[in-house]
């Protein structure tokens, strides 16, 4: 067991023997975002991002981040949101800095162009895809040649969900043993679901007042409910993972669904309570529930945000349009999504 902080941790050991300057003068990559059908709602560790139970997710094809590095003559690094200079001092610029520190050497700058293709009001364009586009960049720019499996535990330092953007398709994350977490890393499941449609409804774009980090934490800290969630989340991951390998739908939406609800749950029973839906929201759901009792087989996921997650199948995708218009669908295994 070690007692290293994860900046020695990446120093000493996931990066041991590789030079620290970088190779090339830029760098490009792509991760999409994710949307777990099993959910990580829960640190064991919070420095190294370690999570209670495992997760499961579904990666979103299109939907994602892309990041070019440069490097450049200047005092401090640079960060571009969409185009747009973020302050030093913002809370996504600093937290990309912070990430940073891990490993480059004090003397290197960098100009951080991130780019998010999923509309910034679906409260989607998550860390996930952003800390998952710097690492495949890193890795590119400092010419690490890190596996992903490396590259999923250097994606977690900056988000946990991050550990899950690396691929397209099903992906777990294990939640590991070990203290530094070289085990808490995620790896893509070989099964395919091209009828799979994920349709993401934004019903507000009200920003998250209170973040994942510190929902979780408060949840932990005073949930009496969080006591029966990481039983009832490994149990529910086991039955996703037999879903997907069984292609059955019913089986893995029900779950998707129920352990939603169940981790939202664990927040509403918070002090001081956590309620991230707003009143659109639950209209909403009482819609898919509405669809289910009329035979259009529809289930909803949602995060630490407003905003639902559609889960449906080719066949009923007419139908689920007609009732929400303006979701936005994505086909997680469309054919030209190579896993
Ligand atoms: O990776 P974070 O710290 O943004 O946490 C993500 C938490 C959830 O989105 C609610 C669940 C999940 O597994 O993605």
């Amino acid at each position: 067991m070690t007692n290293l902080t994860p900046a020695q941790w990446v120093k000493n050991e996931l990066l041991a023997g590789r030079d620290r300057q970088p190779k090339t003068e830029q760098a490009n990559a792509y991760a999409p975002a994710n949307i777990a059908l099993s959910k990580y709602w829960g640190k064991r560790e919070a420095t190294y991002n370690l999570p209670v139970t495992g997760s499961l997710s579904v990666s979103l094809a299109d939907h994602g981040t892309h990041t070019q590095l440069s490097v450049i003559d200047a005092p401090s690094h640079e960060v571009f949101l969409n185009g747009q200079q973020q302050a030093a001092d913002s809370g996504f610029a600093s937290k990309l800095e912070t990430w940073l520190s891990l490993f480059t050497p004090a003397n290197t700058k960098l100009r951080i162009d991130t780019r998010n293709t999923i509309p910034t009001a679906a409260g989607l364009a998550s860390s996930a895809s952003g800390f998952g586009a710097m690492s495949l960049a890193c890795n590119e720019l400092f010419g690490w040649q890190l596996d992903y499996t490396s590259l999923s535990a250097l994606a977690r330092l900056g988000s946990g969900s991050a550990s899950r953007s690396l691929w397209h398709g099903f992906v777990k994350w294990q939640a590991g043993k070990a203290s530094n977490g070289h085990d808490s890393v995620a790896y893509v499941l070989p099964e395919r679901w091209p009828q799979l449609r994920v349709g993401i409804l934004t019903v507000s774009s009200a920003s998250k007042a209170v973040s994942s980090r510190e929902g979780m934490g408060r949840t932990i800290a005073t949930s009496k409910l969080y006591e029966q969630w990481p039983a009832q989340a490994n149990a529910d991951l086991e039955t996703i993972e037999q879903a997907i390998m069984a292609g059955d739908f019913t089986r893995m939406g029900e779950t998707a669904e129920h352990n939603a609800m169940s981790m939202h749950a664990t927040m509403v029973a918070a002090w001081p309570p956590l309620v991230y839906w707003q009143p659109e929201s639950v209209a909403a759901m009482q819609q898919v529930w509405q669809l289910r009792q009329e035979g259009v087989e529809v289930y909803l996921t949602m995060d630490a945000g407003p905003n639902l997650k559609l889960l449906f199948e080719a066949d009923n995708e007419a139908k689920v349009l007609a009732a929400f218009p303006q979701l936005d669908v994505i086909q997680p295994f469309a054919s030209n999504v190579s896993q």
